[in-house]
Parts: structure tokens; C-alpha cells; sequence
């Protein structure tokens, strides 16, 4: 399918044709996994002219093209790089556009190895590292400062799931001169584009919804016209490139991506929705909840929401978030999300500096998978009842 027609087909046609063309290889549907690192060249001209399309391994293969394609088809982006996991897609960039003595704000309910980068190697390296308020929109005009380069966003935020006002950010970044990237992973581009709302660059750990099987570490980073050379040169820099069978299995995930969402959508909403009922629940924390603060930005900006959201517990502490989690049969305890299966993990929100709002008690973050929803329920209603009685 020609990239030029992605405006105008729906979503799930985009994502079964997108990235390869099957008749540039003999007219299989799937591209070829190409394991490379040397790329021949026909003569000692075209290899000092390097006056071929591919040359060498980590600046990219079919393979990588097909999946960034398929990216900047769903991103509307000017390219995409292909980066061994979710936090490589947000350390490239922020090292691509930052310098010693360059400002660089960042949102304070930002994933929490992002801001352990930022506090350790970028302060090593010199820049200069602010953490601002996710619901602060406009004003992050008065944060700008003559030196800040990159405003960094991530909506909704980590674990508490506030929705930044992208356009009112970007425009005031922009004003001043700075560009702005967002971690998108939350909402991937089927539920927001991030460069239609301003954003310059765009992160997403394809680990989560683009996998789908909690089996691959990848990440993709998509940038406009203006940002894309100095990224792609930067990650040749680096030399960050990915295994060809991590990015296949992400290309492969990619097709059914949108029947997966549907489904996390709607199981996600419906127990969401059923947890503000429960006893002992005291807050759902999901932007697409009508009660959530954040509803109308939400509402405003995205067309749909993912699966993971957080509950707050009506009061207690450890002992009681620990009690819900050890009773969980189905949930699984471990990190990461956007796989096939539910995981439920404690929130820990002790590096906030600036966004350090009270909660009625203790905080669990929980991905909703694609198991039936009424055995997810009757799980969090063993959870709940252990925490009561902790
Ligand atoms: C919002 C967000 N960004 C980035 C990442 C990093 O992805 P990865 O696990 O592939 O490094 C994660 C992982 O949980 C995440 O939640």
C-alpha cells in the first residue's frame, strides 16, 4: 500500500498494510528478517560515495525500514528510529538535542528511569535538569528559560495518569525557541498523534501495546521534518541499533495492535468503571473516567484510552497494598505492561518533587489484559477483600 494514501484509509487497514511492500520481495507479505552487519558495495566508487540506499548494519536494514515505516505512517512523522527498548527511545533523543549548559524541563509524574537519567547522566554532563507540574499548560512559560532546549512530556503521567495540556506546552515551547518531545506510550498514535498537537518528537516503548506478548524490548522514536536529521545522525552516533528479530516481532505485533487496544479499551473502562463502586476503593485514577479531573483535556486531545489506570485505596498503607497484591491469582506481579496478561504493581511516588499530591491511601497500578473481564473481577474482589482485612 502507498504511504500517500494513510490519511484517508481507517486504522486496522493501516496496520495490516503499512512498512513493506510485499513486491519489492517477491511478493511475501512479511518483509525479511535481514541479520546484517556488512553490506556489500559493487565497486570502490559507490562505496566512497556510499551511493547505495543501505551500508552498513546500524544505520538501518529492510528489516528496520519496514517497521519505521509503519510508524511514520501512524505517526505522520518525518522518520523514526529503531532503538533497543522503550528507555533507549527516551535517552537517544534527550541526548541527541542536549549540550552542556543547555535547560531542559521535565514533567514530575515522568516515568521514573527517565528521571533517574536525567538526574544522573544528564547532570553529569552538565544539563541542566527542571522538574515542572503535569498540570501546568500555558505557564511553563514562566519555567522557560534562555537556555532551554527540550520540554519533555509524558501523558497521561506514570502511575497517577494526569493529562498534560500538549498544544498549550508545545505553543509556549515553541514561542521560545525549545522543541518538545512526549513519551506517548500510554495512548500509542492510534489514540494520539503527538505531532498533530505540536509535539516535535515522538517515544514510545514498543515493548507495551506494539509487541503485545510481554516477549520484546523496543523502542521507536519519530520525529518531525524539522528534528529528524539531527536525530537519525545522532542514533548512528550512538550506534543504538536493534536486533532484526526483536524488530520483526514488533512489525508482526503491529497488525493486530488495534484489535488488541479495542479490547484493553473496553475491558479497562468496564472494570474501571465498576472499582469507583467498590468498597474500599476510594479513587480510580483513569483520564477516561467522567470523575477523573483531567476528563475534558482528555476528552479534548485523545480518541481513546489504553489499558492500565491506578485504584487508590480507601486509607491504609502497606500493609494493605501489599495484602491486595498477595491475594491476586490471575494478575501477575511484575512490571512492564501492554502484554497479553493483567499485572497489577505497588505505585511508589517518593521522587516526586513538584507533583506530590495526598492520596486517600496507598496507590496500585493495574494493566488490564485480554483475559474475561468477569475473572478479573472476581481476582480484584479477593484483593480488596484481603486488603479489608489486613
Ligand atoms: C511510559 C513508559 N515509557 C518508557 C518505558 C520503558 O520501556 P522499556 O521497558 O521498553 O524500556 C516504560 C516501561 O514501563 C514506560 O512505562
Amino acid at each position: 500500500m502507498a504511504n500517500d494514501d494513510s490519511g484517508k484509509i481507517g486504522i486496522n487497514t493501516l496496520l495490516a498494510h503499512s512498512g513493506n511492500n510485499p513486491h519489492d520481495y517477491f511478493g511475501f507479505v512479511n518483509p525479511p528478517v535481514v541479520h546484517a552487519s556488512t553490506v556489500l558495495f559493487r565497486n570502490a566508487a559507490s562505496m566512497a560515495a556510499r551511493s547505495q540506499k543501505y551500508t552498513y548494519g546500524t544505520r538501518g536494514t529492510p528489516t528496520t525500514d519496514a517497521l519505521a515505516q509503519a510508524i511514520d505512517a501512524l505517526e505522520g512523522s518525518a522518520g523514526t528510529i529503531v532503538v533497543p527498548s522503550g528507555l533507549a527511545a527516551v535517552t537517544v533523543p534527550l541526548l541527541a538535542f542536549l549540550s552542556a549548559g543547555d535547560h531542559v524541563l521535565i514533567v514530575d509524574s515522568v516515568y521514573h528511569p527517565t528521571r533517574n537519567f536525567a538526574d544522573t547522566m544528564l547532570k553529569r554532563l552538565a544539563v541542566e535538569v527542571e522538574y515542572y507540574d503535569p498540570h501546568i499548560g500555558a505557564g511553563i512559560a514562566a519555567l522557560i528559560k534562555p537556555n532551554t532546549k527540550v520540554v519533555f512530556t509524558e501523558s497521561p503521567a506514570s502511575n497517577t495518569f494526569e493529562v498534560q495540556d500538549i498544544p498549550a506546552i508545545a505553543k509556549a515551547a515553541h514561542d521560545a525557541g525549545a522543541i518538545v518531545m512526549m513519551d506517548n506510550t500510554w495512548a500509542t498514535p492510534l489514540y494520539f498523534r503527538p505531532l498533530d498537537h505540536g509535539v516535535d518528537i515522538s517515544i514510545h516503548a514498543a515493548t507495551k501495546y506494539p509487541a503485545g506478548h510481554s516477549d520484546v524490548l523496543l523502542g521507536t522514536v519519530s520525529a518531525n521534518e524539522g528534528c529528524w536529521k539531527q536525530l537519525y545522525e545522532s542514533f548512528c552516533t550512538l550506534g543504538c541499533c536493534s536486533g532484526p528479530d526483536d524488530v520483526y516481532q514488533v512489525l508482526r505485533g503491529l497488525r493486530t495492535m488495534g484489535v488488541r487496544l479495542d479490547h484493553h479499551q473496553r475491558s479497562a473502562l468496564d472494570i474501571a468503571g465498576w472499582l469507583e463502586g467498590q468498597e474500599g476503593v476510594a479513587r480510580v485514577l483513569h483520564p477516561a473516567l467522567p470523575s477523573h479531573p483531567d476528563h475534558g483535556l482528555w476528552k479534548r486531545d485523545f480518541c481513546g484510552s489504553s489499558g492500565i489506570f491506578s485504584i487508590v485505596l480507601a486509607g491504609g498503607g502497606q500493609a494493605q497494598q501489599h495484602a491486595f497484591l498477595d491475594a491476586l491469582r490471575i494478575f501477575g506481579l511484575g512490571y512492564s505492561w501492554g502484554g497479553y496478561e493483567s499485572l497489577a504493581v505497588p505505585v511508589w511516588l517518593g521522587d516526586r518533587v513538584v507533583a506530590t499530591a495526598r492520596y486517600e491511601g496507598p496507590l496500585i497500578r493495574l494493566q488490564i489484559g485480554l483475559e474475561d473481564v468477569e475473572d478479573l473481577k472476581t481476582d480484584i474482589r479477593r484483593g480488596l477483600a484481603a486488603a479489608a482485612a489486613a
